[in-house]
């Protein structure tokens, strides 16, 4: 999730893209470059870390010109250095281009451009888009450009220039954001619109598939078949603050509405043409997968809760025992890891002090340790043996939302494919998995654009000073990060139980006062979830369900029910999540908390 900025018009352009950059910098920043028309050069300037080392090397440095593209970088491929930095060059050092996305076909372009003669400087998947638009390139950018965009597979935004045409800049997208800024006599690419609203309100959104030829008095676009495109115009409203959430109150609104995108970016390319899931991170050969015989997780906070999603679906799917631990008990425990077992570490930061220390024991005791984290190069990816990426984008508000319904993709692909090299489940029912998990996303849009009943049903329930979230089977992990969310941005204390776990003590608790929030969506365990919602309404509590659409019957046992579509049990865990951060979100903001800031909270745990 970068940033991308492209300017053409009469004013210097280092100005224009440094602005528009610092307006994206929430987008990602852990390098910035930008490259100029600069009289008859094209100067090319990258500095790694935040955009103002990029700012302090122009302002040592000018670059005059008036055409030009900048990106800050959120890493997807190859560390954070100045190499991989954007923008990416050709062979002849004429074409630059700026990326947003993931081109997954990257390593076959590769290999074919090498063969060529291409020289490539970088570990990205971005510069092969230089070197093949160089390859096609006879005299007219744009023509290069649709041949380029038609060899690449996976999601991108794109802003090309190059030295022979000056005044343009080429951009195009699929699946990845990219507007234009119409202004008058100038022009503006950028992946959203902050970086924009200082020259201009009237936008130009581009569709999947569509390339824009832009200068400064004129933008052409055409769509996927070659076709004049019908692009749609917008005028933006919105003051800076509201268009860098994206037109929501706040970030964690935004990230919750981010999910679908998440996941599906989490997902993207983990199966292969040939029906293998694909998780070459591990660097492990499939007679390894096969022979994993123990795994053991750590993580803390919600990253713990994904970790105790994907107990359930290893140990179903690949019959292995897994073992799960809040990476603080881990590191001062005896635990028994040794070379026999795989240890996979959660976390999004990949900077969390108690899990760092939980992989260093771990490796210690001779265990193969592996990372899934969201941020590439944070130290968790510099002490593992390998690292699988969740593609969320930066997540700014400090509670967990987009993050953790991102790792359980990826950790749904995790078991998927530990059960497929183990045997334990055949090639139709990993195939049948996967059509489903993968419209989890559209699932998940569901939920989201129908989602009114839960702001009511938190107007009833803010005043609340306890809570408890119930569940069973999948259904337990879900009711944990429920509690969790509910409890770190509204401050009402909540917990979570197995809901068979009642009956054992928590019951007690139970009043009319303490509202009572149950998982009760469709799985083999539901007639027992709903036994439990009658055991504690019989002592007075309210109940909120989280149940499948079509479930009337469930309406008899609570005083308000949100509904999800239905979905498999196993892959129930996101669409059950999305209501709880909804519900939480909504009661928080009722109580006038800051959601995105919270109290005594912080986004990285670098302390023990
Ligand atoms: C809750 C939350 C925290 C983190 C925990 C671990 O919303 O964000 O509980 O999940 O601090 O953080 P990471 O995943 O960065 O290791």
């Amino acid at each position: 999730m970068c940033g991308i900025v492209g300017y053409v018009g009469p004013r210097q352009a280092s100005d224009v893209l440094l602005g528009g950059l610092a307006r994206l910098e929430y987008r990602g920043y852990d390098s910035a470059g930008a490259a100029i028309m600069s009289e008859d050069e094209l100067v090319v300037v990258r500095r790694v870390g935040k955009l103002v080392n990029l700012r302090e090397a122009i302002a040592g440095k000018p670059v005059p010109g008036t055409v030009g593209i900048g990106h800050t970088r959120w890493a997807t491929h190859g560390a954070p250095n100045e190499e991989n930095a954007h923008p990416h060059v050709d062979c002849s050092g004429k074409i630059a281009v700026v990326h947003n996305g993931i081109i997954e076909n990257y390593m076959e372009l590769r290999e074919e451009l090498a063969a060529n003669g291409h020289v490539l400087r970088s570990e990205t998947d971005t510069e092969t888009v230089a070197h093949l638009v160089e390859s096609y390139y006879e005299g007219d950018l744009t023509a290069a450009v649709i041949k380029t965009v038609r060899r690449l597979t996976g999601a991108y935004a794109l802003a090309i220039v190059h030295l022979e045409d000056p005044g343009t800049i080429v951009a195009a997208r699929v699946d990845s954001p990219l507007i234009i800024g119409i202004g008058d006599g100038e022009n503006i690419v950028a992946s959203d619109i902050p970086a924009v609203l200082e020259f201009t309100r009237e936008v130009l959104v581009l569709e999947d598939g569509d390339v824009a030829t832009v200068t400064a008095n004129g933008v052409s676009v055409v769509d996927a078949a070659g076709r004049p495109a019908d692009s749609e115009m917008m005028h933006i409203e919105w003051d800076l603050a509201a268009a860098e959430k994206g037109g929501y109150e706040d970030f964690m609104l935004k990230e919750i509405h981010e999910q679908p995108r998440a996941i599906r970016e989490t997902l993207r390319g983990r199966m292969d043409a040939t029906g293998k899931m694909q998780l070459s991170e591990l660097q492990m050969t499939e007679a390894q997968l096969a022979a994993v015989e123990r795994v053991f997780i750590v993580a803390c906070g919600t990253s713990y809760h994904a970790a105790v999603v994907a107990k359930s679906l290893i140990e179903q799917w690949a019959r292995i025992p897994v073992e799960v631990e809040v990476s603080s008990e881990f590191r001062y425990g005896n635990p028994i890891v040794g070379e026999d077992t795989l240890v996979v570490a959660i976390t999004q930061s990949g900077e969390t002090t108690d899990t760092l220390a939980a992989v260093r024991e771990a490796r210690r005791r001779g265990a193969k340790v592996f990372a899934i984290t969201n941020v590439v190069g944070s130290r968790v990816t510099r002490e593992t043996d390998g690292v699988i990426y969740t593609h969320a984008g930066p997540e700014i508000g400090v509670a967990a939302t987009k993050t953790f319904t991102a790792q359980i993709a990826a950790l749904t692909v995790l078991a998927l494919k530990l059960a497929q090299a183990n045997g334990m489940l055949d090639q139709k029912r990993v195939e049948a998995l996967w059509e489903e998990l993968s419209h989890i996303p559209e699932i998940v849009e569901a939920i989201l654009a129908d989602a009114n009943d839960i702001a009511e049903c938190a107007a009833e329930y803010k005043d609340a000073n306890s809570s408890l979230f119930l569940g069973r089977g999948m259904g337990v992990p879900v009711a944990m990060e429920g509690a969790l969310k509910l409890k770190e941005i509204s401050y009402i204390h909540a917990e979570a139980y197995a809901a068979g776990e009642m009956k054992h003590g928590p019951i007690a608790l139970i009043t009319s006062e303490v509202p009572v929030v149950v998982v009760a969506t469709q799985g083999h365990t539901y007639e027992k979830v709903v036994s439990n919602i009658q055991e504690v309404r019989a002592r007075g509590a309210r109940v909120i369900a989280v149940a499948t659409h079509g479930d009337q019957d469930i309406q008899r046992h609570a005083e308000h029910v949100l509904y999800i579509p239905a979905v498999s049990e196993a892959l129930s865990a996101i669409p059950a999540t999305v209501p709880m951060q909804l519900l939480s979100y909504h009661i928080a903001k009722l109580r006038g908390c800051n959601v995105d800031q919270p109290r005594n909270l912080a986004k990285s745990v670098t302390v023990e």
